[in-house]
This record gives C-alpha cells, sequence and structure tokens, in this order.
C-alpha cells in the first residue's frame, strides 16, 4: 500500500544522488546527472543565496525533495522566493504535491517573500493545475527544443562550413577557449558574458555575478570543459561565446549559453559559434541535444528553428503573490 506520509528532513549535500534519481524518475528519456545536481547545489549559486531543502526517503531512496530559494532581499528588486517541488512518479498524489508546496510557501513567507515563483514543464499537467488552483499564474514561458544531430548532420555540417567562411571573411576567429592564449582571455570573457545575460529577456532579474563566482559556476561545472568551450574573436576582444554541457554520467547534452557582444550582433556570429559546437557534439558521437530559451528571445530562437531544433515541452514560470 502507498498510504505513508511524507516524512520531510532537512536534506545535505549527501543526498543529491539520491535526488538526481528521483528527477530521474520523473524524467527517464533525459535523467538528472548526480555530479552536474552536486554542482548546482555548491558552486553552481550564489553563495549569499538564502536556501532550504527538504528530502523525505524510503528504503534508502527518495520518494519527496522540496528546494526553495531566494536571492538576499537587499540584492534584488522585488521580493521573489523560489519552489521546487519533486515527488516519485510512483508516489505522486495531490495531497503529498500539494504538502510540499504548503511548505515551501510557509518557508518563504517566513523569510519575507513576496512573490512565489515555480518552474514547471507543460506536459507535468497534474502539477499545474495544483499550483494554478492556489492561484499560481503563467508570467512566461520558455522553449524547450531538440536537435538531432543524426538526421541532420549533412545540413549542420554545412552550415557550420558556410558560417566558417562567412566569419573568416569578416575578420572572426572561432575556436575553443583552451586554444586562446591571451593571458587576459578569463577577465574579457567574463565581461562579455555578464552583458549579455542582462539582454535575456527574464521577469525575474538575473543578478550579476562577481568574477569568482562566475568562474566556479561556469568552469567547476562538471559538464564543461575549455576544449569544448567556443569562443569567437574579432582582433583584441572576444565578441561571443557558445558552450555544450555535456553530462559525465547520464543525461542529455545542453546548450548551456550563446551570447555576443552587443557590437557585433546580427553579423552571423552566434549561428557560427552554435554550429561549432553543433559540429563539435557530432564529432563527439552525440545524437541529440537540447536547448532552452525564453519564449520572447526571438533571435536566439530564429536560429534553432533554421538549424532544425524542434520544439518539446516547454516550461512555464508560475507566479503567486504570498500575501494570502
Ligand atoms: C541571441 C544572441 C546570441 C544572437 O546573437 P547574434 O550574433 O546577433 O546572432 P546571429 O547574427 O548569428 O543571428 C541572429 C539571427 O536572428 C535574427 N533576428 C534578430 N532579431 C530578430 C527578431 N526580433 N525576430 C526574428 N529574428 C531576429 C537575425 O536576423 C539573424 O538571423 P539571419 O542571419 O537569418 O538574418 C545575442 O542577441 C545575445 O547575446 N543575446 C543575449 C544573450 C542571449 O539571449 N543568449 C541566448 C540565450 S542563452
Amino acid at each position: 500500500m502507498d498510504d505513508f506520509d511524507l516524512e520531510l528532513r532537512a536534506g545535505t549535500l549527501d543526498d543529491a544522488e539520491i535526488v538526481a534519481d528521483l528527477e530521474a524518475a520523473r524524467n527517464p528519456e533525459d535523467p538528472r546527472d548526480p555530479m552536474m545536481l552536486r554542482h548546482w547545489w555548491t558552486a553552481g549559486r550564489p553563495p549569499d543565496e538564502v536556501h532550504m531543502e527538504l528530502v523525505a526517503e524510503r528504503e534508502g531512496a527518495a520518494v519527496a525533495f522540496l528546494g526553495a530559494g531566494h536571492d538576499p532581499w537587499d540584492t534584488i528588486p522585488k521580493r521573489f522566493g523560489w519552489l521546487r517541488p519533486l515527488v516519485h512518479p510512483k508516489h505522486w498524489s495531490l495531497t503529498r504535491f500539494g504538502q510540499l508546496i504548503d511548505a515551501g510557501e510557509s518557508w518563504l513567507r517566513e523569510e519575507q517573500g513576496a512573490i512565489a515563483v515555480a518552474r514547471l514543464r507543460e506536459s507535468f499537467r497534474d502539477e499545474l493545475r495544483i499550483f494554478e488552483d492556489r492561484g499560481y499564474r503563467e508570467v512566461r514561458r520558455s522553449k524547450v527544443s531538440e536537435l538531432d544531430l543524426v538526421a541532420g548532420r549533412e545540413h549542420l555540417l554545412a552550415s557550420a562550413g558556410r558560417s566558417r567562411e562567412q566569419m573568416k571573411k569578416q575578420g572572426v576567429r572561432l575556436m575553443t577557449l583552451d586554444q586562446d592564449d591571451d593571458p587576459d582571455r578569463m577577465r574579457k570573457l567574463y565581461e562579455l558574458s555578464k552583458a549579455a545575460e542582462q539582454d535575456i529577456p527574464t521577469t525575474v532579474p538575473l543578478r550579476p555575478p562577481p568574477y569568482d563566482e562566475w568562474h566556479r559556476f561556469w568552469f567547476e561545472n562538471p559538464g564543461i570543459r575549455p576544449d569544448r568551450y567556443w569562443i569567437a574573436r574579432k582582433g583584441d576582444e572576444i565578441v561571443g561565446l557558445s558552450v555544450i554541457g555535456f553530462p559525465p554520467k547520464r543525461g542529455l547534452p545542453w546548450t548551456f549559453f550563446t551570447a555576443t557582444s552587443r557590437s557585433v550582433r546580427g553579423q552571423g556570429v552566434a549561428r557560427a559559434l552554435k554550429c561549432e559546437t553543433v559540429a563539435q557534439a557530432i564529432s563527439l558521437g552525440a545524437q541529440r541535444i537540447r536547448t532552452n530559451n525564453d519564449g520572447a528571445n526571438a533571435p536566439i530562437l530564429h536560429l534553432n528553428t533554421e538549424m532544425g531544433y524542434r520544439p518539446i515541452d516547454p516550461v512555464i514560470e508560475l507566479h503567486r503573490e504570498l500575501g494570502t
């Protein structure tokens, strides 16, 4: 019988493995990598983020998880706090899912949060409905899409070839980060990345990270390697980047970020960089890659469509005022 109560206890870093398994059970097609999750929980989050984790465990497996958190209030214009409730599909019930939302909201209220934010795949219809019944409303959606590297191989390699030629004519050099010998490359990359992040359409503001935090976030990520991190150089400047993360143990590769400096936008630099990452993924034997972009990010969505990405399950961002 499946009539036990969830006994939630405080989560620790040691739970990364069982929580990754729980996430994998919810999404078997793209199972969460435990090392990646550990990274998101450590170097992958701002050191001053306020957060809490609860886990319910049975026979050594996680049956439920709740994460919640927020940036320090004096660093953001509105008191947004996020919550992430997860119940193992074998043990999912409306009551259990609701219990996690309650726990997340009451923690956020104690923290004086004003708006609860949840992000959820559209296909999790029961969970969406529970959020909506509680007054959550969609404020944004991002488009998740997948590129078939087997079916699209010839088209993608031909596009990469054309883009390479175009970049040569424009005096733009494409290379991986490990091939760049500029001693100042990391600072330049940081400045480019920090500025471009602010141009991503969003409702919840993205806090610009200090250099050390940015460096840990990207380069301690177990899915990222300098020889798979593509950059574009024009003269002395780094004018673009694109990077696919390859989870070390399991799960699909995802494009983590593509960015160009404002001075070169509309000149094909992002397309050329994305093409290089894709050509490399093909040579590494990857069969498909994914990407997640805000629904209002027209240029990147245009590029994705042109490359042959096909839309899959979108992610809905829901907000609720916590006053009541
Ligand atoms: C998204 C981004 C990387 C695009 O860089 P870029 O160097 O301008 O890209 P490209 O020049 O290679 O291609 C842009 C394409 O989008 C098209 N485009 C631009 N604005 C558009 C719009 N509003 N609607 C539709 N297409 C648009 C351009 O016409 C071009 O296509 P084309 O060559 O077929 O004409 C850049 O705008 C950026 O850094 N934005 C901030 C960071 C970001 O949002 N990254 C993506 C999410 S991770």
